[in-house]
């Protein structure tokens, strides 16, 4: 059976965290088990440029430690394609090609571009590579002729242009590239400790690399439900967090007993998130024994990168001659 190639990507933005987990990278796994698909992983750290181009010096170390998140969160090397964008440098050549043909109203247009430079205003982002981080993104979908892309609904714009991008080039030039369907992540909610969205920016992340003490002090400190003041009020469990979290980390059972013993005061928020952080510290026991596996073993990584790269960039390479030949370049 030929599997049917899939290909996702992360900017190196520094540590993974639970939401991560349970979200895109458990997503990546997952798809990586099924044996259905053809998976290649990159990390787009020529997109980390795009908002950090200011202090460069930490997109290297995050890319390493990215690489390790990944591999201990269970991507498997001899299963996936695990590359990175800035070693295939054809993907700055079909980012200049595809640059050629992309309407800049397509990307003036772009919900993400507008929210990003609302949001950021810490930094400038009126550069030209910013408007087109979108063509970049293209560029490294159809370079490996993906049929999906696992991503979850923020990136769903970006992945609209491309299909748009890739019609464009094969009604210009020739039918080179199949358009990509998105296949779209379904994210359970995971908020930070402080109720907000789990992000790093805000401070409030529990992270895969998280253990011990400090797993333990983070899991102390999240919010619950903000009515219950005394451990003899009754809470309520549908709007707590750390709720949440046990339906993720702990046994059915479990669930079901906190469940009701938090609306009759049975059980104090203490002792309900001593047992989650001791759950979650449970289930990431393998995740941490790769983590200190590879910390201890960096060559490895570095070989299984340069064989990443490798895979990937003959590739890259074969779809760049039919790009060229296709625009008679
Ligand atoms: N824009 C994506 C993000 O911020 C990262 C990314 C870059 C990507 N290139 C990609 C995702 C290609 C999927 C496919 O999450
Ligand atoms: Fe939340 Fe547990 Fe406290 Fe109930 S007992 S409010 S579920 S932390």
């Amino acid at each position: 059976m030929i599997q049917k190639r899939i290909l996702s990507g992360m900017r190196p933005t520094g540590l993974l965290h639970l939401g991560n987990l349970h979200g895109a990278l458990g997503n990546w796994v997952e798809l990586q088990e099924s044996g259905k698909y053809d998976c290649f992983y990159f990390v787009a750290d020529w997109h980390a440029i795009t908002s950090e181009y200011s202090s460069t010096e930490c997109i290297k170390d995050n890319t390493l430690n990215m690489l390790i998140d990944w591999l201990a969160a269970g991507l498997d090397p001899k299963k996936s394609t695990l590359f990175v964008q800035s070693a295939v440098k054809e993907h700055a050549e079909l980012f200049l090609l595809l640059s050629m043909i992309t309407p800049l109203a397509w990307l003036q247009r772009n919900p993400t571009y507008k929210e990003m430079q609302a949001e950021l205003t810490s930094r400038d982002l009126s550069t030209f590579g910013f408007l087109g981080y979108p063509v970049l993104q293209a560029a490294d979908i159809i370079m490996y002729k993906a049929y999906g892309v696992p991503v979850g609904v923020d990136q769903l714009p970006h992945i609209e242009l491309t299909r748009e991008i890739a019609r464009r080039f094969n009604f210009l030039y020739k039918e080179v590239f199949p358009v990509p369907e998105p296949l779209l992540t379904s994210v359970p909610k995971l908020l930070g400790t402080d109720g907000r969205k789990m992000s790093k920016s805000y401070d409030n992340s529990i992270y895969l690399s998280d253990r011990g003490k400090e797993l333990h002090r983070k899991v102390a400190s999240m919010f619950t439900d903000p009515q219950r003041m005394r451990k003899k009020d009754p809470g309520n469990p549908d709007i707590c967090n750390v709720f949440t979290f046990h339906g993720i980390y702990s046994p059915a059972e479990t669930v079901a007993e906190i469940n009701q013993a938090c609306r009759v005061a049975g059980i104090g928020c203490i002792e309900c998130k001593k047992m989650l952080a001791s759950r979650i510290e449970e289930s990431l026991a393998p995740v941490h024994e790769r983590m200190d596996y590879y910390q201890n073993h960096l060559q490895e990584i570095h070989d299984i990168i340069a064989d990443g790269n490798g895979r990937a960039a003959k590739i890259a390479r074969q779809t760049m001659e039919e790009v060229r030949e296709a625009i008679k370049i």
